[in-house]
């Protein structure tokens, strides 16, 4: 049996790592295929350092653009690939670009897909990941979901629940496995603090948003210290438009350890990112999310997760009452314990 991988973006590391991993020694042929839509050192390599995954078999550069253009891009020079290299099925990854565009190539070739972390939903179709979440579910033949409500959403949509496996969450495999070697925060963080993540294009391409997300975390400045680890999307709009981040700690882009640690270590993360909302359930730190939806709802549900949407003072009151103390207390949702991707492999490898 031969498997390929694709992956292409940040998020898609952590979730590919252990599915490799398990699939190891169970007399399979893998090929790993890196679409390059991060190529930046900080965005990609060293994930693959840290998460010990294989080198990428193949980079197909694509590197950034429109979603027209990367997305073309990608199908463009991931079609000769598998044409070529003929794998008995294809697993992609979350849903970013690099997903739906190599689902769409295998769909049309008549090649069997798999699709990691399927049937999450936000409902809100003015993010281009949750178009890319729809359009790669109905193109997949396996669908493996995180949580229950996966399944609903996939059942909803007509897909025949045979091809439906509830395995767990992949991105936790590596968090469990990675997390005793995540070391306490570096040098020049302050002891008590916020962590920030920001990089959805509704937050952040828009000048008068961005603007008064910057004006809310120097305001809160007073009642913590803001450690803020700035995506490259972020960095270029707050060059572009000389926004003022006053004595916020800006960093690069950390590695997965570093930044696993930050998360463990905060007394708050506020972000816009849809895996940290999971990563802040498991760990059990209060998570802010600055987005009005939400595709991991059990993490509202079940985890320390809070929809605050874009209002700053709605901002400041959940802020106000985690540093009271008075956070929501979360538990870890089933199935989030380290073994989602041997049940992904156990079911890819039975005949
Ligand atoms: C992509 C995913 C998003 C995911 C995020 C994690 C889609 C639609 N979006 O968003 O779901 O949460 O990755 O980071 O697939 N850039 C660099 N270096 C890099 C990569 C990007 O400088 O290695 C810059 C480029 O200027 C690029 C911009 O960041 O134009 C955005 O990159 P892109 O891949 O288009 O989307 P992300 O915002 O990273």
């Amino acid at each position: 049996m031969h498997i390929l991988h694709v992956v292409g973006a940040r998020p898609n590391f952590m979730k590919a790592a252990p599915v490799l991993r398990a699939l190891q020694g169970c007399g399979v042929r893998q090929t790993l295929v890196h679409t390059g839509q991060h190529y930046d050192a900080n965005m990609s390599d060293v994930f693959f350092a840290q998460l010990a995954m294989p080198a990428p078999d193949v980079n197909l550069e694509v590197g950034s653009g429109s979603h027209a253009a990367q997305t073309a891009a990608i199908l463009w020079r991931f079609e000769p690939v598998v044409e070529e290299r003929r794998p008995d099925i294809v697993l992609v990854y979350g849903d970013v670009n690099s997903t739906l565009a190599a689902a769409l190539v295998c769909a049309k070739l008549s090649l069997r897909i798999a699709h990691v972390e399927a049937g999450l939903r936000s409902f809100d179709r003015s993010m281009p990941e949750e178009i890319n979440r729809v359009l790669t579910d109905q193109l997949a033949d396996l669908l493996f979901t995180p949580s229950q409500d996966g399944d609903r959403n996939l059942q909803r949509e007509g897909i025949p629940a045979e091809r439906i496996h509830r395995v767990g969450n992949v991105m936790i495999d590596s968090l469990v496995r990675l997390l005793p070697e995540a070391q306490a925060a570096s040098n020049g963080i302050p002891s008590r603090y916020a962590l920030v993540t920001l990089h959805r294009p509704s937050n952040v391409d828009d000048e008068r948003t961005l603007k008064s997300i910057l004006h809310a975390l120097l305001d809160m400045q007073g009642a913590v210290e803001i450690v803020f680890p700035v995506h490259p999307r972020t960095r270029q709009r707050i060059e572009q438009w000389r926004l003022g981040t006053g004595k916020l700690h800006l960093l690069e882009p950390l590695p997965y350890l570093e930044f696993l640690a930050l998360q463990r270590h905060a007394a708050v993360v506020l972000t816009d990112s849809g895996g940290i909302q999971e990563e802040t359930t498991y760990l059990g730190v209060p998570c802010l999310t600055l987005r009005n939806s939400t595709e991991r709802p059990i993490t509202v549900t079940m985890g320390t997760n809070v929809l605050v949407g874009d209002d700053p003072a709605r901002l400041k009151t959940e802020l106000a009452r985690v540093l009271e103390g008075k956070a929501k207390k979360g538990t870890i949702p089933p199935l989030w314990d380290g073994h989602a991707a041997e049940r992904i492999a156990r079911i890819l490898v039975t005949p």
